[in-house]
Order: structure tokens, then C-alpha cells, then sequence
């Protein structure tokens, strides 16, 4: 026997115990540790076989790290179905996490039995495969095609309580997983219960399956698993169960194929890598136990709420008492969505907007917090001003953050009698739901203090990325060039409207104009003007017919009109036919013939833009690796998970095609297309950009 499981007999019961830390994730030596536990229970007589996992999980799911490399016997499905054709009876005891393989081995059981904490679920969708062990044809036979439907394509973990009432655990108990389990054990056997395989259960009648597919792959926006496990589903309902467990693994196979199956699995593992930073290794953060916003804006009130979610007390610091009454109203009105979906209690939501959530106007409210992020005005003036403050009035160790979305942190820290203490968190609006957190190092920011910055991003539940300074860091830094490129597609004859469903087929939540209407239009109007007050470079397209639409109070959502007309009550808009005329007339007055895009023209030219900025970004060290960039784009500006990232994207599409179309683009222009330095530095060494996260990680 292998040592990942462990086995035990306590009469007539044979224990195997998992023992692959973290996780008992089913890697080989697991898979063939339960094919023999089951064996040597049978040959030792055993009446009984009970399986629960060592440590703080039964098993969480297949070894995700054996995807895509060469499959070793014995394989998942047949450890399942050896496990049910076994003659003895076998009981699975639940804690933790069973989920994928982990519930297909605990279908494969005869009976289950969790404590009231366990969750299960069928996540493989969630890494762009589906079940491969069972799951869908167990699972629909278990409890029917409707509720399979729903755990299956949502890979939504489902707590104990709703399992037992669905009817894919026959007992929740509390207690050890091995005690409840050898006592359920003991009571079967003492009661003389049947062995009981799924397999050999009727299965459910069909339905309209095609239907079924169509709704699913359309929920999906792109997603191919949820929709291809469906037809696992209708395999069940339509095939004996031996073929039906051909057709699922072919179906899975198919899925293992695809590059979403790759995009899935690099969000996965980047996703749990991207705040693990080596030079953090052993850096305690500072205490953190009640914090200091100033300003009470969306963007204040959103991370009050984020802070008071996860506990911390919060001092709302504004500029007078009304202005913090309503920064209040802010945070209750966020905490109200909460409380509605019944995420908190009542009592909970008093207590929040009560003894939790102090409101101030004056600084010396701040002296004793651990940590103050300010979000007011964007200016280097102002901000300068509030840390001079700050610094003034804050105790020592105090943490003193900048929300900024592109100013720089050295120069705020330079105005402090502490630099080292000081940070920039670029926190997402709205900040109490978008996951992303962007911390902002500085030249001279304490270790200590990036180490309470991703202390506090794991608290809020943040996806926490470390960013270097620049102008708008990682994330707005390479959205301002995309967004270049796709007005310069405008320019040179795409409609705002292509673009965007372009780029919403693409899998994007949505495009760059739609996300311009959100925003506000305003912002990047004054971004304009900035630009063009500062003097631009004369080789730097511009254009100026948003201008107009700006000048007449049209700033996109908020006020109605922008890109697109919004009618109150109704979802999304409809093309705004100024928008087209004005851009007319500037393609007119700058003599330029439009000419036709392709849809993959354009997601093309777009992708390059950022992919070419993101190169520059990991080139300067502004992002850590390839993957904190992937992070950022996925987790804050709605790029599609299912392709892993804008340089996981690249290295599936080959960065050597990638940057030839860039310097074809430059043929055009050279000033916005400079490649990437990075880029054809990997394209000469025949490296990707994965090769960078493996070298850094
Ligand atoms: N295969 C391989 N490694 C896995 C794994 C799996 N199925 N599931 C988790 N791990 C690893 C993680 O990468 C992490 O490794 P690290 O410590 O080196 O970073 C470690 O186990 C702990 O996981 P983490 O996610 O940080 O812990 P958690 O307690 O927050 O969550 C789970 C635990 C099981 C809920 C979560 O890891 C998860 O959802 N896993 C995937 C489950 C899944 O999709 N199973 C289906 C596969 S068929």
C-alpha cells in the first residue's frame, strides 16, 4: 500500500484513511492506495469499509497539477466504480471539502454520512473541464436532472444541510469524521442494510437536451464546460450506465484538449500565487485593528463597507458633519444589499452602522488607528496636503495609504517625515465587491508594511496584487493603451459599437466604450485636457468628438447619454446616433477613409495593444510576473477567466505571431506600436511568458 492512505481495522471494519496534505488531493499514490485498502479489506475479511480524510478536508478533488500530463493508472472513474462493485459495504464519512473526484468517490460509496460543516460540490467547471469520475452519471441518478443541472454547471459548493435535503448525504452528524463514520458504519452493519450503488439506480427520463445545452453555453458567455457537461447529463439519462461513463470521459478528454481548459487551470493556481511574494517569507505585518478612511465618496464608502464586512472597525473621517452623515448613508445603503441577501443579520447591520463605524471631521480622530487609506480628490496637491496632516496627527507605526489610481506614491511619501510607512492601496469601485486590491509599492515602503497591505487584501478577501509605481500602475496603465487602440480603430473607420461586441464575443463582461459609459466620461475628458494642457507628443493620435458629447453634459450612464442612450428601467443601451456623426465629421476634417474591420481584426489589434503593454509593465518591473498582470485584468477590469489572462492568452496564440502583427501595425505607426523590449526578448529566446511566472514563482 501506498502511505497516502492509511488503513485500520476496528472489527469488522476496514478504515482507510486519506493522508495527502494540503488538500487529499486523488493523485496517483491516493487513487492506488483506495484500489488497494478496498482490496485488502476484502481479502482480510472485513464486513465494512469506512473513508474519510486525515487532516482538515476529505478529498478536495483530483491532483489539478497531473492535468495534462500523460494519465497514470488506475484512473479516477475506475477507483469509483471499484469501490462501489465492491461486496462489502462502504461508507464515506465527509468534512471539509469533497469536492469533484472527492464527491465521485463518495458517490461511488454506498452511503455518506458529513459533519454539519462539509461542503461538497462538482467545481470542474470552474477549471474548464467537467466531472470525469462518475459525477454525471451518479449524481442525476441520485437526485434528478434538475438539481444535477445546477450543481453540476455552477460548480457551486453546496453545504451539508441543503446536501442531505437534496439527498446526496443520508446523514449529517456532528462530531469526528472517523468516530460518526465508524458508528454509522457499525449501525448498517448491525442493521443488515443493503450495499446501495448508484449505478445500478434508474436513471432519470430525458429532456429536451439540446435546449438545455443552448441556455447553458449562452449563460456561459463563451464557456464551453458547463454546457459540454450537459451532455454528460443527457448521456445518463439516455445510455446504460458503462456507456454513459465512456461518453462522459470522452467529453472530459475533450475538454482536457482545450486551451479554456488551460486558461481555467493558469486562474487557479495564479490566483493563490499572485500574493505569495518571496521576500514577504517570514515579514509579520503590523497589528490591524481598526482603520481610518478619508472621504466618504463611492469609492470611501466601498472600502468602509469592505473594512466593517470583514470586522474592522472604521473612522470615517469627512469635511463636515453632513458630508459624513452621508458618507454613513453610503455604507448603510451597500450594507443594505448585504443584509437583504442575508449575508448579515439585522443585529449585525446595527451594530455596523453603529458602535463599528465612527464618523469625524476632525484629524485627531485618526491619531490611534493602525492604518488610514485616503480617497479624496485625485491631485497631487490635495493629497499632499492630507498627509501632511496625517503625518502630523497619526501615531507612530501607523500605516498611512493612498487609494490613488495612477499618481505617484514616492512623491506623497516624500511629503511625510515617514515614507517608509507609507503605501498606495488601489482599491476597484465598488470596493466592497470588486476583488480587486492593487498594492502600491513605493521606493522606500517598509516590508512590514506591504506585508499589513496583503494582510489586509486576504481580510477584505481581496485578490491582492503588488505593483510598482507609474502612472496607473499595472491595470489603468495597460487599459489606457488598449483603450488607445481601440480609438484609433474608431478613428480609422470601426464603429464604438463593433468594438464593444467584438470584444464582448470575445468573453469580455463588456467592451470599452460600454465600460467608459459606467465609469463616467468625465474622466477621461479631464484626462484629455491634462494631456493636451501638458503638451502631447505631435506624432500621438488624438481625437476629440467625445469632447463634444462631454460639453453638452452627456457623461455616459449617470447622466443618460454617452456612447450609448440609457433608458431609465431598462438594461444597457442603445447606439447614440450623435456619437456617429460626430465621428464622421472628425474622420472628415482629419481626411482620413474609413476603412472596414473584421471582428478578429479587431480583438487582434486590441489584444496586442495590451498584451505589448503588459510585456513593458513585467519588462520594468512594475508587475512581479506574467501572472500578476493576468491577475489584475481578470479580477478588475473583466477579462475573460476562461482565457487565463492577457499573457497566458499570448502565450497560447504564440508571442512570435503576436509580435509580427505588432510590427506590421507599426508600419502604420511607430510611435504607438514600439514592441515590447520583454516581448522580443522571449520571441528570440523562444521562451513564454509562463516560462517567466515558473522562473519567479
Ligand atoms: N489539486 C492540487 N492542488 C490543490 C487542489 C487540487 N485539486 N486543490 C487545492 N490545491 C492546493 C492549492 O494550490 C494550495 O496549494 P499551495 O498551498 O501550494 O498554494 C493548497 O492546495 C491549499 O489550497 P487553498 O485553495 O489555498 O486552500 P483553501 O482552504 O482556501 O481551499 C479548496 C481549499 C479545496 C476549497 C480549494 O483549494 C479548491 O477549491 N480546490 C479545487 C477543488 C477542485 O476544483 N476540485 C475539482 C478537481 S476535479
Amino acid at each position: 500500500m501506498t502511505d497516502a492512505i492509511g488503513y485500520e481495522r476496528v472489527g469488522d471494519i476496514a478504515v482507510l484513511k486519506a493522508q495527502n496534505p494540503p488538500v487529499n488531493a486523488l493523485g496517483l499514490d491516493v487513487r492506488q492506495g483506495l484500489v488497494d485498502g478496498i482490496e485488502r479489506a476484502e481479502s482480510e475479511g472485513a464486513k465494512a469499509v469506512l473513508i474519510y480524510g486525515d487532516g482538515r478536508t476529505y478529498f478536495a478533488g483530483a491532483d489539478i497539477r497531473e492535468f495534462g500530463k500523460p494519465p497514470q493508472g488506475p484512473f479516477l472513474p475506475d477507483v469509483c466504480t471499484r469501490i462501489e462493485s465492491s461486496p462489502l459495504l462502504v461508507i464515506s464519512a465527509l468534512h471539509g471539502t469533497a469536492l469533484g473526484g472527492g464527491l465521485e468517490i463518495a458517490l461511488g460509496s454506498h452511503y455518506r454520512i458529513a459533519v454539519p460543516s462539509a461542503r461538497i460540490g462538482l467545481p470542474e467547471v470552474l477549471i474548464g473541464v467537467m466531472p470525469g469520475a462518475g459525477g454525471t452519471q451518479r449524481l442525476p441518478r441520485l437526485i434528478g436532472i434538475d438539481a444535477s443541472v445546477d450543481v453540476i454547471t455552477s460548480g457551486r459548493q453546496v453545504g451539508a444541510k441543503e446536501a442531505l435535503s437534496l439527498g446526496i448525504l443520508d446523514r449529517v452528524e456532528e462530531g469526528e469524521p472517523r468516530e460518526i463514520g465508524l458508528a454509522y458504519a457499525q449501525e448498517l452493519l448491525d442493521q443488515g442494510a443493503p450495499r446501495r450503488a448508484i449505478s445500478e439506480m434508474p436513471a432519470p427520463e430525458s429532456v429536451d437536451f439540446d435546449a438545455l445545452y443552448d441556455s447553458v453555453l449562452k449563460k456561459g458567455r463563451g464557456l464551453l464546460a458547463p454546457a459540454v457537461a450537459i451532455r454528460g447529463i443527457q448521456a445518463c439519462c439516455e445510455l446504460p450506465f458503462d456507456e454513459g461513463m465512456k461518453r462522459e470521459r470522452e467529453l472530459f478528454m475533450e475538454l482536457m484538449s482545450t486551451d479554456q481548459r488551460q486558461g481555467m487551470i493558469h486562474a487557479f493556481f495564479s490566483e493563490r500565487a499572485v500574493s505569495k511574494l518571496p521576500e514577504l517569507k517570514g515579514v509579520e505585518p503590523r497589528a490591524l485593528n481598526s482603520l481610518g478612511v478619508i472621504g466618504g465618496g463611492t469609492m470611501g464608502a466601498g472600502i468602509a463597507t469592505a473594512a466593517l464586512l470583514a470586522g474592522l472597525p472604521v473612522v470615517m473621517l469627512e469635511m463636515t458633519a453632513e458630508a459624513a452623515e452621508a458618507a454613513k448613508g453610503r455604507i448603510a445603503g451597500n450594507l443594505q444589499g448585504a443584509l437583504k441577501r442575508g449575508k448579515i443579520s439585522q443585529e449585525k447591520f446595527d451594530h455596523l452602522t453603529g458602535e463599528a463605524l465612527t464618523l469625524a471631521t476632525d484629524y485627531d480622530a485618526l491619531s490611534d488607528v493602525d492604518l488610514v487609506i485616503e480617497a479624496v480628490f485625485e491631485e497631487m496637491g490635495v493629497k499632499k496636503e492630507v498627509f501632511g496632516k496625517l503625518d502630523a496627527v497619526c501615531k507612530k507605526g501607523a500605516i498611512l495609504a493612498s487609494n490613488t489610481s495612477y499618481l505617484d506614491v514616492n512623491e506623497i511619501a516624500a511629503s511625510t517625515s515617514r515614507p517608509e510607512d507609507v503605501i498606495g492601496l488601489h482599491f476597484f469601485s465598488p470596493a466592497h465587491v470588486m476583488k480587486l486590491l492593487e498594492i502600491v509599492v513605493a521606493d522606500k515602503t517598509a516590508l512590514d508594511v506591504v506585508a499589513t497591505g496583503f494582510e489586509l487584501g486576504k481580510r477584505l478577501k481581496k485578490i491582492s496584487v503588488r505593483a510598482g509605481v507609474c502612472d496607473g500602475f499595472i491595470g489603468n496603465r495597460i487599459l489606457a493603451t488598449y483603450r488607445k487602440a481601440a480609438d484609433h480603430m474608431v478613428l480609422d473607420g470601426a464603429s464604438p459599437y463593433q468594438i464593444d461586441k467584438a470584444l464582448t464575443d470575445f468573453g469580455f463582461a463588456m467592451g470599452p466604450f460600454a465600460v467608459a459609459d459606467l465609469a463616467g466620461l468625465d474622466i477621461g475628458w479631464a484626462v484629455r485636457k491634462r494631456k493636451r494642457a501638458e503638451g502631447m507628443d505631435p506624432r500621438e493620435r488624438d481625437s476629440s468628438y467625445m469632447d463634444k458629447i462631454c460639453e453638452a453634459g452627456n457623461f455616459g450612464q449617470k447622466t443618460g447619454k454617452g456612447y450609448y442612450v440609457y433608458e431609465a428601467g431598462k438594461r444597457g443601451g442603445t447606439p447614440n446616433p450623435e456619437v456617429a456623426e460626430l465621428i464622421e465629421a472628425e474622420r472628415a476634417e482629419k481626411g482620413i477613409t474609413p476603412k472596414e474591420f473584421t471582428d478578429e481584426e479587431i480583438v487582434t489589434r486590441y489584444m496586442a495593444a495590451m498584451v505589448n503593454e503588459a510585456a513593458k509593465v513585467v519588462g520594468e518591473g512594475i508587475a512581479r510576473r506574467p501572472l500578476d498582470v493576468d491577475m489584475t485584468l481578470l479580477f478588475g477590469y473583466g477579462f475573460p477567466r476562461y482565457r487565463g489572462g492577457p499573457l497566458k492568452w499570448a502565450d497560447m496564440q504564440g508571442l512570435d505571431t503576436l509580435l509580427a502583427n505588432i510590427k506590421s501595425y507599426a508600419e502604420e505607426d511607430d510611435y504607438f506600436w514600439q514592441p515590447a523590449p520583454l516581448l522580443e526578448q522571449l520571441v528570440a529566446e523562444g521562451r513564454t511568458f509562463d516560462d517567466l511566472n515558473k522562473e519567479n514563482s
